[in-house]
């Protein structure tokens, strides 16, 4: 991929880009603050883990739930909770296309325009939206109701071409459709998803995303697990299946320990751990050589190659540096987060 960072075709095909996060003085002005009481929602987050830094992609869900991006104050927020440089964080919201640069609209349109949605007419549907909306990638319109963005493959090939709102599934659209949903999104109305739990908003997503629940009303909570999860291409499979009289193989997962019995000689494989016999077990099962040596590859008795123990410096993995003035930081990166 040779595009120019920022590039049209840079964002289109990969979904990232080069631009800075949102900084502006009247921007940070209207942001909602993080309060105490999403400092407790972060300590309830962090408390799911042995290690506080591993809550940190929760955490920026959480931020966006308040602020609708990854703010700076947000970056601050979670590296002085988790014991973290600003570097650190940011270099994690500016890796995953789920945390955003600038202020998001209300919903978030996300159009898939990877390959089978495109060869459907998900490139046509982009360029419509876009049109109706004025704005292009990652962009939102002049109103705050919507931002678009291209999307690759979200995992729902058999329903292409694919819209998500706030990651809820407009199935097999349209471009008249999907500028109807556009449209109604902008009215201020909430069409119901295809499939999964009824619409929200950007900001209420996120929240679900970071581990909290956004609806304080117990209905609103049955509907949300109650919506709709599997469609008529997905369950097609399965029916043809059947019908050809098809399964699975079997699977070949660790067998459960049982104790041994005094009155028998040991068998082979005797005096191996349940990982090894598992492994012999996938090996001696597998149906090509290629699959053979796949499992030989991952079998318990095959040495780590070079390269790949772990770290010797601690189970913590890499350390954080040391904090206090000017330890530990990169202020290059510090600048741009
Ligand atoms: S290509 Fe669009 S969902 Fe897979």
């Amino acid at each position: 991929m040779s595009a120019l960072p920022g590039s049209f075709e840079g964002t289109a095909v990969t979904g990232l880009d080069s631009s800075p996060v949102e900084s502006s003085p009247e921007t940070l002005a209207q942001l909602p603050p993080l309060t105490a009481q999403h400092e407790a929602e972060a300590a309830q987050i962090m408390a799911r883990y042995p290690q506080a830094r591993s809550a940190l992609l929760p955490m920026l869900h959480l931020v966006q739930s308040v602020q609708g991006y990854v703010s700076p104050e947000g970056v601050g927020f979670c590296a002085r909770l988790l014991g973290l440089t600003k570097a650190e964080v940011g270099a994690v919201a500016t890796f995953y296309t789920m945390y955003k640069r600038h202020p998001t609209g209300r919903h978030l349109v996300s159009v898939c325009t990877n390959t089978l949605c495109a060869v459907l007419g998900g490139q046509r549907i982009y360029d419509a939206v876009s049109a109706d909306l004025g704005v292009g990638h990652d962009q939102t319109a002049p109103d705050g109701s919507v931002t678009l963005e291209h999307a690759e493959c979200l995992a729902a090939c058999d329903y292409a071409p694919v819209v998500t709102v706030d990651y809820e599934f407009y199935d097999q659209q349209d471009v008249q459709s999907a500028r109807e949903l556009v449209a109604a999104l902008r009215r201020g109305e909430k069409p119901a998803p295809t499939r999964g739990a009824p619409l929200t908003d950007f900001r209420g997503i996120s929240r679900q995303l970071a581990g909290l629940s956004q609806h304080a009303d117990p209905a609103a909570v049955r509907a949300a697990v109650d919506g709709p999860s599997a469609g008529e291409p997905t369950l097609r499979g399965v029916r043809l299946a059947a019908e050809r009289g098809e399964t699975a193989p079997p699977m070949t997962g660790p067998a459960p320990e049982a104790a041994p019995d005094p009155d028998v000689t040991p068998a082979a494989g005797a005096g191996q751990s349940a990982e090894e016999r598992a492994a012999d077990t996938a090996v001696a099962s597998a149906d090509t050589p290629a699959e053979r040596a796949g499992a030989a590859q991952h079998h318990p008795d095959v040495p780590e190659p070079a390269g790949r123990q772990p770290a010797e410096r601690g189970a913590e993995g890499t350390d954080t540096p040391p904090t206090g003035p000017g330890a530990g930081t990169n202020n290059s990166v510090e600048r741009e987060v």
